[in-house]
């Protein structure tokens, strides 16, 4: 693509200018925007660049480890990269919270704490990054109306970190220019097209307390979905495109029977949604056999689980996560 490989020389240099020998830094989460926006600053300063990744300990399965082993020290780019493995803090944090507008709260300002405390370890920045891109801006300028969710985007970070000025590479791009861009520089097509996933992660996907266990159950249950989803999209007899499709853990334990035993475990809930703007959404329709794979595999391979339920909810009345 001719203008995005144009986009991207061009901001190279324009950063290069802007920044000088200033120090960078960057909060990454390994969603696409703060990935490209990283990538860009890379390839234009280099090792001025600090990214700082907190893992929350409420990511997808291995998500903390792929996204380290694309920007860590064994990785494609040459930054400098920081994981902070926080889920001890995050869930003792969240121990026996089960409002989500608390949990919600809870995660986005320990998050920042973090962040917060690895910014003051490498000390005075000269520029924060942030993956801002054009609908955020739109978005923030008007303003919403009623709050139904506060949102927690790792874009969205503070002034409370020592720095001169912000640089947002990405502000003036909608998401498939993003996505475009991520092409450009070589950034894993996986990562590139991943769906959405929400700064507070299982946390909104987890109804009630929040608990190690039920982390790994939603995110092993996730994962077979997950797997068993996008081996339906590739498979041509199949017609399906879903925007956003995850597993989700409802709070709801009931009575079961494996073998010659009454199991009594939770129920996992499989959602898949078609949207094109996530402010109203449809229920996709998903193979039946796949659905029922998915349910033999998750009962079979995740511990804790004896019920599957499929989540047929459109948006409004439901949103597209449980919280
Ligand atoms: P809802 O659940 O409000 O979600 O229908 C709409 C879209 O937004 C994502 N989402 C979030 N993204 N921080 C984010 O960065 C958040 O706090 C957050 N909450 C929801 C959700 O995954 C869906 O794509």
């Amino acid at each position: 693509d001719w203008q995005m490989s144009s986009f991207v020389e061009t901001t190279i240099e324009a950063l290069r200018e802007k920044i000088g020998k200033g120090r960078v830094l960057c909060a990454l989460s390994g969603g696409v925007d703060s990935s490209v926006a990283a990538v860009l600053l890379s390839k234009a300063v280099g090792k001025q660049l600090t990214c700082v990744f907190v893992d929350h300990g409420l990511l997808r399965k291995d998500e903390g480890d792929e996204v380290e082993a694309i920007f860590g020290p064994n990785g494609n780019y040459e930054l400098n990269f920081i994981r902070v493995n926080a889920k001890d803090r995050f869930y003792k944090k969240l121990e026996g919270e089960e409002d989500p507008e608390r949990k919600r709260k809870i995660i986005g300002e320990e998050f920042i704490r973090v962040f917060e405390e690895e910014a003051k370890k490498i000390g005075a920045v000269d520029f924060l990054a942030q993956g801002t891109i054009y609908p955020d801006v739109i978005e923030s300028g008007l303003g919403k109306s009623a709050v139904i969710k506060s949102h927690h985007n790792v874009g969205g970070l503070p002034d409370y970190v020592d720095f001169k000025e912000i640089v947002e590479p990405l502000r003036m791009l909608f998401k498939d220019e993003v996505r475009q861009a991520g092409l450009e520089l070589g950034i894993p097509e996986y990562l590139v097209f991943r769906q959405p996933f929400p700064g507070p992660g299982l946390g909104v996907r987890i109804v009630g307390d929040i608990t190690a266990e039920k982390v790994r159950i939603v995110q092993d249950a996730d994962a077979i979905f997950r797997e068993e989803v996008d081996a339906a999209v590739k498979d041509k007899r199949i017609k399906i495109a879903p925007n956003q499709y995850f597993a989700a853990l409802s709070n709801m334990r009931s009575v079961g029977v494996m073998g010659d035993f009454r199991t009594y475990d939770y129920a996992v809930v499989l959602r898949a949604v078609c949207t094109s703007d996530f402010m109203t959404a449809d229920c996709t329709e998903i193979p039946f056999e796949v659905l029922q794979r998915c349910m033999n595999r998750i009962i079979n391979e995740v511990k804790g689980v004896n019920r599957v339920m499929w989540d047929l909810t459109s948006k409004p009345p439901g949103t597209i996560e449980l919280l």
